[in-house]
């Protein structure tokens, strides 16, 4: 199995999506932490209810950003994940840490990048006017919202949506992305080409096994 740390810093729905896909599709994955930079973080919560490993390294503690990625950065050497999945984590890990783990840091973002990265992308869309909105998942780069992307998922913009109810009505679309990258880094199918671009491999043949 491959493994993974999740990273939350609130609600935590995609990481919901993401362990619940593991556990129900059995797939070969260790979820080896779900890490919150808060304590109040309502998905820590549902993941100690399910026995999952959850922990809080808060940077409030730290007095600088740098100190923060490198006590993260100790966290996560410690764990050796192969994959770890920022989901709505809102810290912003500088360039050291990013290059530390170089190609194994994936993130969600809830805007088709490379249009409105940064944070409101839900106004931001509405402002622009663009009729279809949506998500990217993509590896961390040390540019904020920047780096290759393995998938994406859109929806258009109605004439009456608001930020809010655009982002209610990504949310699922959001999860169902997530959730296939997953099984795609399970499957070992996700390569980060030298171009920067990524490739998704062929899934392997398999038979019929009606
Ligand atoms: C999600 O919409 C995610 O795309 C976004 O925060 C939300 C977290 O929801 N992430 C960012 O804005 C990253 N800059 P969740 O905690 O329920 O998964």
């Amino acid at each position: 199995p491959i493994r993974v740390a999740i990273l939350i810093s609130g609600r935590g729905s995609n990481m919901q999506v993401l362990a619940e896909t593991i556990a129900a599709e059995k797939l070969p994955v260790d979820l080896c932490s779900v890490l919150s930079n808060r304590a109040d973080a309502a998905g820590l919560d549902w993941a100690r209810a399910r026995g999952l490993p959850a922990e809080v390294l808060s940077h409030r503690g730290f007095d600088s950003r740098e100190a923060f990625d490198a006590a993260l950065r100790e966290r996560l050497d410690a764990l050796a994940p192969d994959y770890i999945l920022l989901a709505g984590f809102m810290r912003v890990l500088g360039a050291d840490l990013v290059r530390h783990f170089d190609g194994r840091i994936v993130n969600i973002h809830p805007s088709l990048l490379p249009a409105f990265p940064g944070l409101h992308t839900h106004a931001q869309a509405l402002a622009q006017g663009v009729q279809w909105h949506g998500c990217t998942v993509h590896f961390v780069t040390p540019v904020l919202d920047h780096g290759p992307i393995i998938a994406q998922g859109a929806i258009p913009v109605l004439a009456d949506d608001t930020p809010d109810t655009l982002a209610a009505r990504l949310l699922p679309v959001e999860h169902q992305i997530y959730a296939q990258v997953l099984r795609w880094l399970a499957q070992g199918r996700v390569r980060l080409l030298a171009d920067g671009r990524v490739e998704v491999a062929q899934a392997p043949h398999r038979a019929w096994a009606g």
